[in-house]
């Protein structure tokens, strides 16, 4: 149920190939979430286009915009506030859903709020939907009140272009403490499903994660991929909280498709494993960031011992294996563990709208529609 005099507000997500729109309400709760993927726009050239993701960002908006308002059941009249995730991202796709936020905030006469997109991955657990199918705090009145006695936190990001740990204050003071010097994590199970050569319709991520599961439980212990490849983990250091995934990534190359010191030449795609070779490759490398993860994790609740919850979002985040690295790692500290359900870990504007709802409600924002602006860096 939705609190009574809850506002409602809208999201607008664009920051790369996902068109997405939702109405959320500011206590928390989901009345929508539209998203249309690229996925398969992009799929021929193995990797997003920038000027084929805002082409098709600027077809679709409206029409996804007009779906989440419709699904919410409510016209557009009755939004209080319109939000949009405006850093960071592809600058082209970022100026759509900027310019189109703009337009509709200004038409509407309410206020826009810019938001962090990965910001807001940390706080989509907290968010409800009408079926209870929401985040891992969900279940009791997701409000204020409800995400103050989850903080101070320490926050993780694992996405596609992100990795990164943040020190949680506040939905406006969140700092980053660590991130990857290289390729994010959800970038590196990309690559590798492309060197595998696996079919990739829906990510590479659930691609690798498939092939792994066929590894008994897909977090491959001794005797499974984790044994027969011994893939790096880079620690840099004993106390650093930045993570590395470029010499993972090419151990897996290596390992998939020849050694350059053995005189072969690897090249991504020629595959020189069978069928059970490549699905252990794909469980030792789950396993690789898995332990990589944790490593950083820990070494993070050792630092900032007074946190209160573990906040979690991204992508990959939806990987079981990660999930259940992170249900343990936060039961050991005696945190509750935030985390969305899968369909909130990957991008989507449910987030969007309620980070802006937190942002806007703690009155940390000043609206002013017509000055904001895209940004492609943190
Ligand atoms: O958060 P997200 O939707 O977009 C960014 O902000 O980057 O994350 C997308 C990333 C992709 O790299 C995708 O392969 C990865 O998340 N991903 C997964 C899984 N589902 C999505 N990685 C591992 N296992 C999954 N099940
Ligand atoms: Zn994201």
């Amino acid at each position: 149920m939705s609190a009574p005099h809850a506002k409602l507000i809208l999201g607008i997500e664009t920051s790369c190939d996902e068109t997405a729109a939702a109405v959320v309400d500011t206590g928390g709760m989901m009345r929508s979430s539209v998203v249309a993927s690229q996925h398969e726009l992009h799929a021929e050239y193995k990797g997003v286009v920038p000027e084929i993701a805002s082409r098709a960002h600027a077809e679709r908006l409206l029409p996804v915009v007009r779906a989440a308002v419709e699904e919410a059941g409510v016209c557009m009249g009755d939004l209080w506030a319109v939000a949009v995730g405006h850093k960071p991202g592809l600058i082209g796709s970022l100026l759509v859903g900027v310019a189109g936020a703009k337009a509709l905030a200004w038409a509407l006469g309410v206020p826009l709020v810019g938001v962090d997109h990965v910001h807001a991955h940390l706080f989509a657990g907290f968010l409800r939907g009408e079926d209870g199918d929401a985040g891992d705090a969900s279940g009791t009145a997701s409000d204020h009140a409800l995400i103050a006695n989850h903080l101070p936190a320490i926050g993780l990001v694992l996405s596609g272009g992100h990795t990164s740990i943040f020190a949680v204050h506040g939905p406006g003071e969140v700092e980053r403490v660590g991130a990857t010097i290289d390729d994010a994590v959800g970038e590196a199970f990309d690559k590798v499903a492309s060197i595998l050569g696996l079919a990739t319709p829906t990510g590479g991520g659930p691609a690798v994660e498939r092939l792994a599961g066929q590894c008994g439980s897909g977090r491959a212990g001794p005797g499974q991929g984790a044994k027969r490849f011994n893939l790096p983990i880079s620690t840099l250091g004993p106390h650093s909280l930045d993570f590395s995934f470029s010499g993972l990534k090419t151990a897996v190359l290596y390992a998939a498709c020849g050694v350059p010191e053995r005189g072969e030449s690897p090249v991504p795609g020629r595959v020189l494993l069978d069928e059970a070779g490549r699905a252990e490759l794909c469980a030792a490398f789950q396993r690789a960031v898995v332990d990589a993860v944790e490593l950083k994790l820990r070494r993070a609740f050792a630092i900032g011992p007074e946190a209160r919850s573990l906040l979690v979002g991204g992508g990959v985040t939806a990987n079981r294996a990660v999930r259940e690295m992170l249900a343990r790692v936060a039961k050991e500290h005696g945190v509750p563990l935030v985390m969305p359900p899968m369909n909130l870990c990957v991008d989507n504007a449910a987030m969007i709208a309620w980070m802006g709802a937190l942002v806007l409600e703690s009155r940390a924002w000043a609206s002013d529609p017509l000055s904001l602006a895209a940004t492609p860096t943190t």
